[in-house]
């Protein structure tokens, strides 16, 4: 069943937000639409590759591209930005080389063909997927190495940050947060993988310090980017992806494009106890692949219940095709289903609840790991088929009404983040920054959580574009304010 909607985008408009942004600003933004929230106080932190070339040459998959860091500081109604790179390793020596020094992960070659690729397994620490404030640290995070610690006022790179010694060689690049006992809790973990695999959990208290720390064994390759918490577990799926190193190995392909998604096989649920005592469960459920999860709970000690955005396949990464070129209508949509897990029988029910194709799902932060209603995520335009996030979606999981704020035709969307007002789950403001192609320029949307259908309260329009990102986050602090 396949509804034809006219298109609401064009694939060049959409492309013109892939440019780099090679150069670092700090400015008052002084195109403001609609008024900004007088109590809407703080910084919101977001992270995305910066550069999509080097030295003539692009890049294969924009999941490449050097982190760079976006702060957007909300003082007295009026807005702050401010753009700067993460000075990682790699960062600094291809600077001073003018060209790619490292393969990149989703396909970019080294410049030299397939010899000058071969057997360099050396990975670009890039540092570009989420960037988060904990325990007086802000920091960049990539899940395949350490995080890098930044300056919150300057983004000033200060160096790898192991948070005091606690870290192995890497950190995912999704911390959940919640509360225990009141008291506010980060957990995040490591993954360790090849044949088999070994998955890391860290719980750290406000102050940055270690509650706990536990590693559980994983049968096969796990490709895992996200988890989902409750107050009593952590959930993982292990999607049915392999990996064939033999293309990587020889220089042919990156690591990415060398992950083949088997449909036949099962995903399966692991749910590890937070506190660290006893095995991880292990249930399975039909194929399918998650980036992202939404959020879980426990309605009973033994019923635990995922939200999930699930892609009926791996969305691939094709050798040689450039990401420019994304044929988005031949690709599965990402699309919010419901996973019920029974620990006791270790049966999962799974239903979709919805159509549209969404992304980067978020939430009212004080609901992580509880009972709650209301979704935000970043949405397709048309009610059904895949096509790029053009819009912003607010979904009643009570009633599965949608309301949506679209910026098609020309413009597109990133990720929401909640930053709440008051405790109730509608009480907040959605912030996200987009890219208009009528303009070249990108935009901050700030719209009320409780009510979509008012339209955005404000949109500010940069003096440039920033490329599409990926996560970010809002803390009431206000950083990097005072330029
Ligand atoms: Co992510």
């Amino acid at each position: 069943m396949q509804t034809i909607n006219p298109p609401s985008y064009t694939l060049a408009d959409w492309r013109g937000g892939y440019c780099s942004l090679a150069q670092e600003h700090s400015y008052w933004i002084d195109d403001v639409q609609g008024t900004i929230p007088a109590g809407l106080s703080g910084t919101l932190f977001r992270n995305g590759p910066g550069l999509l070339e080097r030295g003539g040459q692009s890049l294969q998959h924009p999941f490449d591209g050097d982190g760079m860091i976006c702060a957007f500081t909300f003082k007295d109604g009026r807005v702050h930005f401010r753009n700067r790179y993460v000075r990682t390793a790699g960062y600094l020596a291809e600077q001073k080389a003018g060209k790619f020094l490292y393969r990149g992960v989703f396909g970019t070659p080294k410049p030299g063909g397939w010899l000058a690729n071969a057997f360099d397994l050396r990975l670009k620490n890039i540092a570009n997927t989420h960037v988060v404030y904990w325990g007086g640290k802000l920091l960049a995070l990539w899940e395949a190495a350490l995080p890098y610690r930044l300056d919150p006022a300057t983004l000033e790179t200060l160096g790898l940050d192991t948070l005091d010694g606690i870290l192995g060689s890497s950190l995912a690049a999704h911390p959940r947060i919640d509360r225990v006992n009141g008291e506010p809790r980060l957990v995040d973990f490591a993954i360790q993988t090849g044949l088999s695999s070994v998955i890391t959990l860290y719980e750290l208290d406000a102050a940055g310090h270690l509650v706990n720390r536990h590693s559980h064994p994983v049968g096969g390759f796990a490709f895992i980017h996200d988890f989902a918490l409750t107050p009593n577990y952590c959930l993982f799926f292990q999607n049915p992806v392999r990996f064939n190193p033999l293309p990587f190995l020889l220089g042919w392909r990156g690591a990415g494009e060398c992950l083949e998604f088997r449909t036949q096989e099962p995903t399966r649920v692991l749910v590890i106890p937070r506190s660290g005592q006893g095995k991880p469960q292990i249930l399975q459920t039909p194929a399918g692949f998650v980036f992202h999860h939404a959020n879980a709970w426990e309605n009973q000690p033994d019923q635990i219940t995922v939200d999930s955005i699930c892609y009926a396949s791996l969305p691939g990464v094709d050798p040689n095709q450039d990401f420019r070129h994304t044929n988005f209508d031949a690709l599965d949509p990402g699309q919010l289903w419901r996973f019920q897990l029974d620990l006791t029988t270790g049966q999962v029910q799974r239903r979709p609840l919805g159509n549209r194709c969404c992304e980067f799902p978020t939430l009212h932060p004080d609901y992580v790991g509880q009972p709650y209603r209301y979704l935000y995520a970043g949405a397709a335009h048309n009610p059904t088929g895949n096509a790029p996030l053009q819009a912003l979606m607010k979904f009643d999981l009570a009633t599965g009404q949608e309301q949506v704020w679209s910026a098609a035709p020309r413009g597109f969307v990133g990720e929401p983040v909640f930053v709440p007002r008051g405790p109730g789950e509608e009480e907040g403001w959605i912030l996200s920054l987009g890219y208009d192609a009528a303009q070249e320029r990108s935009f901050l949307v700030i719209l009320d959580a409780a009510d979509f259908s008012r339209g955005p309260l404000a949109r500010l329009t940069l003096r440039h574009a920033v490329p599409y990102g990926l996560h970010g986050s809002f803390v009431p602090s206000l950083y990097g304010s005072e330029a």
